[in-house]
């Protein structure tokens, strides 16, 4: 398992609790960040997993620490658990010594994952390992001490995930479940999954429609921070529901030209809420409902920085900056190829990424500067529709 924060946390906890006999290596290719693990995990018997109001203890002496890749690819099951920038990074460390035998999961694989594996050489030939992209990351969580324990706010009722190569996903569904106590929903390709990714939309659209007046703001007390998800209202609705219509365009754009292409899994993102959240939303009058009652978003502030008296928002979170260039502006890329329209995504990326310092269209066009720090398919030269397709 690669990865030391939320994510890896929630994944080491959920191993631990699901399957009595694995062990976990931690893979840790950042030096610090693995001394500091291993000296946290080695100092108790116990990894905690606080889950509502479910407390679960894990036996900590079933993880052990490395950072030589080469060790931790003798486990057959990899799990990455970093944010989308470091995918590269990783993925090279390790895949010299991927082979047929390993499963690799990565969770969530956000978008055009499946251009990265493939500029990977080996990694995304056949003959090479089961790569698993996931839809999101099956859980809300946080660490609460580093190396220690970790609080599940909430678990999705199930994560979709696709497999490289394609077909490999429907053999391993059911084990995959099992593992990570979620239903997994096998989708069709990496390509459905790229377009399905609805933190693309989530985070920089709320972060657009409901923030762009408060950037400056200072939030005076952490109980004066706004609630981010729950805070959406009509107008931020709005905007969240037009960008999922421009993607549902791009599917209906796919499926209507190429008769072999089938993308059922892209759908609104009111149904996407209603089939991840189902019961934990209370109201599904409206979009906007669905996200001030449904449970597992409760209390989850916009992101900040600490600023002079008080709390800034952090423009520079992974909302804009994981969610921009590995999400919104991939669909981007593949919306230009096909021909199709964006007008209100193009808006939330041109204003999000200037706050954050980059420039990704120019006169709705992805020739931006920073085009080539993303991964929209114009940067690994896919130009048209049929090397989408490929
Ligand atoms: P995090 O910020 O807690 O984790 C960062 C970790 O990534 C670092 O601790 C380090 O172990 C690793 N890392 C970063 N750069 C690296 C590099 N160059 N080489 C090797 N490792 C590196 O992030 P978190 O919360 O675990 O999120 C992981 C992914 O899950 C992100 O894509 C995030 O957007 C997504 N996600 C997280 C949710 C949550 O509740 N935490 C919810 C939904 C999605």
């Amino acid at each position: 398992m690669c990865g030391g924060g939320n994510g890896a946390h929630a994944l080491i906890g959920t191993f631990l609790m699901t399957n009595d006999r694995w062990k976990v290596r931690a893979y840790l290719p950042l030096k610090d960040e693995r001394r500091r693990f291993k000296d946290a995990i080695t100092s108790r018997s116990t990894f905690d997993v606080q889950i509502g109001n479910d407390a679960f203890q894990g036996d900590a002496r079933r993880v052990r620490v490395t950072g030589d890749a080469e060790e931790a690819c003798r486990a057959r099951l990899i799990a990455i658990v970093v944010p989308a920038f470091a995918h590269r990074a990783v993925l090279s460390q390790i895949s010299d010594f991927l082979g047929h035998e390993h499963v690799v999961l990565v969770l969530p694989a956000r978008s055009g994952f499946e251009y990265e594996i493939r500029a990977l050489g080996r990694l995304g030939e056949r003959g090479g390992p089961c790569v698993i992209g996931f839809q999101t990351l099956p859980w809300a969580c946080r660490t609460n001490r580093f190396g220690q324990s970790v609080m599940i706010y909430g678990a999705k009722r199930r994560v979709g995930a696709a497999s490289f190569p394609n077909e490999r996903i429907l053999g391993i569904k059911d084990q995959l479940s099992r593992w990570l106590n979620i239903p997994v929903v096998p989708y069709g390709s990496m390509l459905e999954l790229s377009l399905a990714n609805t933190g693309q939309l989530i985070h920089p659209g709320i972060m657009y429609a409901s923030f762009a007046d408060r950037r400056d703001e200072v939030f005076p007390s952490r109980e004066e921070i706004p609630l981010f998800y729950t805070g959406v209202d009509e107008h931020a609705a709005a905007v969240l529901s037009a960008m999922s219509d421009e993607i549902l365009a791009i599917r209906m754009a796919m499926e209507a030209s190429h008769p072999g292409v089938h993308l059922p899994k892209v759908v609104h993102l009111s149904r996407w809420l209603h089939d991840a959240y189902g019961d934990a939303i209370e109201d599904s009058s409206s979009l906007a409902r669905m996200f001030q009652t449904n449970s597992g978003y409760q209390g989850l502030t916009v992101p900040v920085t600490e600023a002079p008296r008080g709390y800034r928002i952090d423009v520079h979170a992974r909302y804009l900056t994981e969610d921009l260039p590995f999400g919104l502006a991939v669909s981007k890329g593949i919306a230009s190829i096909m021909g199709i329209p964006t007008p209100t995504i193009d808006e939330v990326i041109t204003h999000t990424s200037r706050w954050i310092g980059k420039e990704y269209l120019v006169g709705g066009k992805l020739t931006g500067r920073d085009v080539d720090a993303t991964r929209a398919p114009q940067r690994f030269g896919i130009g048209d529709v049929t090397g989408l397709i490929a």
